[in-house]
């Protein structure tokens, strides 16, 4: 397995796209409403990374994949293709997954949004629940990053939040190296693998991005081949970011301004 450590000047090049990436997301906030089709979504943020941006989005074509943006909706794990039939509902939950390249370099980040009013019933709570819990596990997977640690280390903190509220870990998606290329090495898994341990050094940048569901952490495919569903229907939820390891900690390079001071 070979890591490839970032250079000052990639790292320059990783902290610009990070920051479209992330300002992808900020902006894409307001158009998220009841009514609005998941493929509008995807043309604003395709339309906005290209002639604002002049970027390009990295999903588009990237393995056949068909769309500039994934989008995942309620029961949908993730990799969902915006579609011009779905439209949003009130008390939905989305992923929005952005990934630009920006001078060769990619930045990868996705939140969790609600639709229009949530109410208080039960439903709604435990989706509340479910997206706060899967946002603090990202940031207790971030906060494990420093040179030396390992990553089943940032697995550890993940299980413990996620399991300490009776939530489960997808398995079979996992963050991933990011640079030059989309997905580079290592793997990075959300659950504790000790076939899998890496100790992390200073110039490494990677994802940290767990799924997690309300019920069982079992997928299924669906027929168009991207789609990844819970098995059991229930909810899923996951935050992104692409993570530099520095010196003497992390830098986030996705960082949005609503997240400054939480991470
Ligand atoms: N952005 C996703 C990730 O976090 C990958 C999407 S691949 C696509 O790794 F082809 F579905 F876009
Ligand atoms: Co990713
Ligand atoms: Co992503």
């Amino acid at each position: 397995m070979t890591i490839k450590l970032k250079s000052t000047a990639d790292i320059e090049k990783m902290r610009v796209a990070g920051r479209l990436a992330a300002e992808v997301l900020e902006m894409v906030g307001k158009h998220i409403k009841p009514g609005v089709t998941t493929e509008e979504l995807n043309t604003i943020c395709h339309d906005y990374i290209v002639n604002k941006q002049k970027a390009v989005p990295a999903p588009l074509d990237y393995k056949g994949f068909p769309k500039s943006i994934c989008t995942s909706v309620n029961e949908v794990v993730c990799h969902g293709i915006p579609s011009a039939s779905h439209k949003l509902k009130n008390s939905d939950i989305i992923n929005v997954d952005v990934t630009v390249i920006k001078d060769g370099y990619h930045g990868d980040t996705s939140k969790m949004f609600f639709v229009g009013k949530t109410s208080n019933n039960p439903k709604d709570n435990l989706a509340k629940k479910l997206v706060k819990v899967s946002q603090e596990c990202l940031y207790d997977g971030i906060r494990q990053v420093r040179p030396g640690a390992t990553l089943n280390q940032i697995a550890m903190a993940i299980e413990k939040n996620a399991f300490g509220n009776k939530f489960s870990i997808v398995h079979e998606y996992c963050g991933h190296g990011i640079g030059l290329g989309f997905h580079e090495e290592p793997q990075v898994l959300h659950y504790v693998n000790p076939d899998n341990e890496v100790t992390l050094q200073e110039g490494m940048t990677f994802t940290i991005e767990p799924m997690i569901n309300t019920g069982k952490r079992h997928v299924k495919l669906k027929k168009d081949g991207w789609t990844v569903l819970t098995k059991d229907g229930q909810l899923s939820a996951q935050w992104e970011h692409t993570i530099l390891v520095t010196k003497n900690g992390y830098e986030v390079l996705t960082l949005r301004e609503e997240e400054r001071g939480l991470i």
